[in-house]
């Protein structure tokens, strides 16, 4: 496994790859990545995985300085899940001067995690097109669990024309549910009890549907009222078109419903994708 800091080394070493399959993370890498790089592996000759917490798609108030930085350990993952290459840059290396020209990504990325989040989506599309232009992967895969991140990437590689085919990886889920995330760590003993409640929460939201209650704004409603009882800060959950992102309607085929909710300062999301 080839380890590699600078854009030059890297251009080099994956010049002569014609199959790149490009798994991008921030690191602090868990059985969902891993899940990935397998993935990646099964669509590609060459794996390529990135690790880089991206300070583009972080809010000024937000966890940029606490996130979990973990290379050594993520390093030893990664060589034993067969990876080709690694690129690790600094910030510096992606970041040489002040980035001024961003990706302006869809309306929709002013909405559910964007609503909370200005600017993520744009700091994510931007180092994601920046990645892209470096790797230059035939196929890229993304996880489920950032359902909304999946479908603005899915619309920036559509409308901007790159020759990427996006993979999606399906959501890794602790025993008891909880949706594994870097973010996870962060959880106090008691918290950690109550974080799969965000999991039940939207499977009783889809049975709810399920059985034929299509007043998805009542159910939004009572999930939301349902979490804050236990003590959550619910951002929201909403029952949405799954392949469009926009509110759900009954005539829909496919629906997705999502939800981010806080536990203390731990911010946790999570979706479940169904067919009505
Ligand atoms: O999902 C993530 O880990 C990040 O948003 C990504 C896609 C690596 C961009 O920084």
């Amino acid at each position: 496994m080839d380890v590699i800091t600078d854009i030059a080394t890297l251009r080099r070493r994956l010049a002569g790859e014609s199959d790149i399959a490009f798994v991008p993370t921030m690191g602090n890498l868990h059985a969902g990545h891993l899940a990935l790089v397998e993935l990646a592996r099964r669509h590609g000759r060459c794996v390529a995985v990135s690790i880089f917490v991206n300070p583009l798609q972080f809010g000024p108030h937000e966890d940029l300085a606490e996130y979990p930085r973990t290379l050594a350990e993520d390093l030893d993952k990664l060589a034993d899940a067969h990876t080709d290459v690694v690129f690790t840059p600094d910030e510096t290396t992606l970041y040489p001067e002040p980035q001024t020209v961003f990706v302006e990504p869809p309306p929709i990325s002013m909405e559910l995690c964007g609503a909370t989040r200005p600017g993520h989506f744009r700091g994510v599309c931007t180092v994601v097109l920046k990645l892209f232009h470096i790797v230059q992967p035939r196929i890229a895969v993304f996880g489920k669990k950032d359902f909304q991140q999946l479908h603005i990437i899915r619309e920036m590689v559509r409308q901007l024309d790159l020759p990427v085919c996006i993979v999606a990886g399906e959501t890794v889920r602790e025993a008891d549910g909880l949706a594994m995330s870097s973010r996870n760590g962060y959880l106090k003993p008691e918290q950690r009890i109550e974080a799969p409640r965000l999991y039940r929460t939207l499977q009783q939201v889809v049975q709810m549907i399920r059985e034929g209650c299509h007043d998805f704004a009542r159910l939004e409603m009572q999930a939301t009222e349902s979490l804050t009882r236990y003590g959550w800060t619910v951002d929201y959950i909403s029952v949405r078109n799954a392949r469009t992102l926009l509110p759900a309607t009954p005539e829909d085929g496919t629906l997705v419903v999502l939800g981010a909710a806080r536990l203390g300062k731990t911010r946790l999301i999570d979706n479940i994708e169904f067919a009505l």
